[in-house]
């Protein structure tokens, strides 16, 4: 589905109040997820972290860190409920954090994941990402570690 065409999806600022029902869908939407203090310490931090809602029920949120100095955008979480995966909610998620950061002036967003989630890899990449290094070890597994893939999207400021 075109990301253009997702109904009724609203983003707003997450707040403490959304930490719970944020966790509930981490906790399923991630292998190894992360916990509610960390989750806590990137909404105190000033990290711009939005919830996305549909019909009322939160379906997603992202986590994006920016460096507005060096003109960086950096994703650190984008998450869609299972139930609402597919729909094109992760494509327009990524497609309104490029165009926030294109309007703050960045001029690259960077972002790290898993090469065993393709679903995440595929979108990146169809967004135009190019891989630019790789991690090692980077991530936790629940036996052992992984690396990590680390993509960049130029963007063209001129626009
Ligand atoms: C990765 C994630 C954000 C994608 O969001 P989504 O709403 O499911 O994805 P969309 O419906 O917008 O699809 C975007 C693209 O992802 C890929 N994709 C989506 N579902 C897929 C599937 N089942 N198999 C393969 N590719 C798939 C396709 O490239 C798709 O584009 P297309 O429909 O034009 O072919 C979402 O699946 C998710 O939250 N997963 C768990 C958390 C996670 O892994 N986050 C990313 C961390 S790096």
């Amino acid at each position: 589905m075109s990301a253009a065409l997702c109904p009724a999806l609203r983003p707003r600022p997450m707040s403490e109040e959304d930490i719970s029902a944020v966790m509930a869908i981490e906790n399923r939407a991630y292998p190894v997820p992360w916990t509610e203090g960390i989750m806590r310490d990137c909404l105190h931090i000033g990290y711009h972290c939005q919830v996305y809602e549909q019909y009322d029920e939160l379906v997603g949120y992202s986590i994006v860190s920016t460096a507005e100095e060096v003109g960086e955008a950096h994703i650190l979480n984008l998450c869609v409920r299972p139930e609402s995966q597919g729909r094109g909610i992760g494509r327009w998620i990524l497609q309104r954090i490029v165009e926030q950061a294109r309007s703050s002036g960045c001029r690259q967003v960077l972002l790290e994941a898993r090469p065993s989630n393709p679903v995440a890899v595929r979108l990146y990449r169809s967004a135009g990402f190019e891989q630019i290094g790789r991690r090692r070890g980077y991530y936790p597994l629940p036996e052992g570690r992984e690396d990590a893939l680390v993509f960049a999207l130029k963007i063209d400021t001129a626009r």
